[in-house]
């Protein structure tokens, strides 16, 4: 399996499929999730830390596919897609909060999902969570967006006041240190 594979049986599975392609997305994960170390492989090449354009090794209007890495340590900001997304974790573990966005851009808890090499998880769109680090060693998972993951309007939260903003690049990453210096995901 190469990179390349991975991204034509995504893009055969959810072209055409429209409100339902996260289910083509989730039945290929269901798939490829037996060979993990398959799908490690085809992206080894894939160099970097966090989830931005260097781990992106695909990117349309209805699918983006990324290689994600987070060292120990690493805690995100809350933030959502723009589109569904699913997690299909390869190697270390990752803790995943997930939040349920107000009205008014406040945030309420909803619940935490531990993963482990293997485990699945997906968030509908406009689901909103905190992903971070559990393991000594990075944790690596392919991740699987209904989008254009990097070219879409998005929002990120403040994880120390919880204020809504658009998600800016350029900002993002003073919320994603004060993120991970904090003792756990915000109201968690
Ligand atoms: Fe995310």
């Amino acid at each position: 399996m190469d990179a390349a594979e991975l991204v034509a049986r995504f893009s055969a599975a959810v072209d055409g499929q429209g409100e339902y392609s996260h289910k083509a997305a989730v039945a290929i994960i269901n798939e490829i999730k037996e060979d993990l170390d398959e799908v490690a492989g085809a992206m080894s090449y894939l160099t970097g830390s966090g989830g931005n354009a260097l781990q992106a090794f695909y990117r349309s209007e209805n699918l983006s596919l990324l290689k994600v890495r987070f060292p120990n340590g690493r805690r995100t900001p809350p933030h959502d897609h723009g589109s569904w997304a699913a997690i299909l974790m390869l190697s270390g573990s990752e803790r995943n909060s997930v939040y349920k966005r107000n009205d008014d851009g406040s945030l309420t808890y909803e619940r935490s999902v531990d993963l482990e090499p293997g485990s699945v998880f997906f968030m509908p769109a406009g689901a909103v969570h905190v992903a971070e680090c559990t393991s000594d060693d990075p944790a690596i998972g392919l991740h699987v967006y209904g989008g254009n993951v990097l070219g879409v309007e998005r929002k990120m939260w403040d994880p120390d006041t919880l204020k809504e903003q658009e998600l800016d690049w350029s900002k993002y990453e003073d919320l994603a240190r004060r993120a991970s210096a904090a003792d756990g995901a915000p109201l968690a």
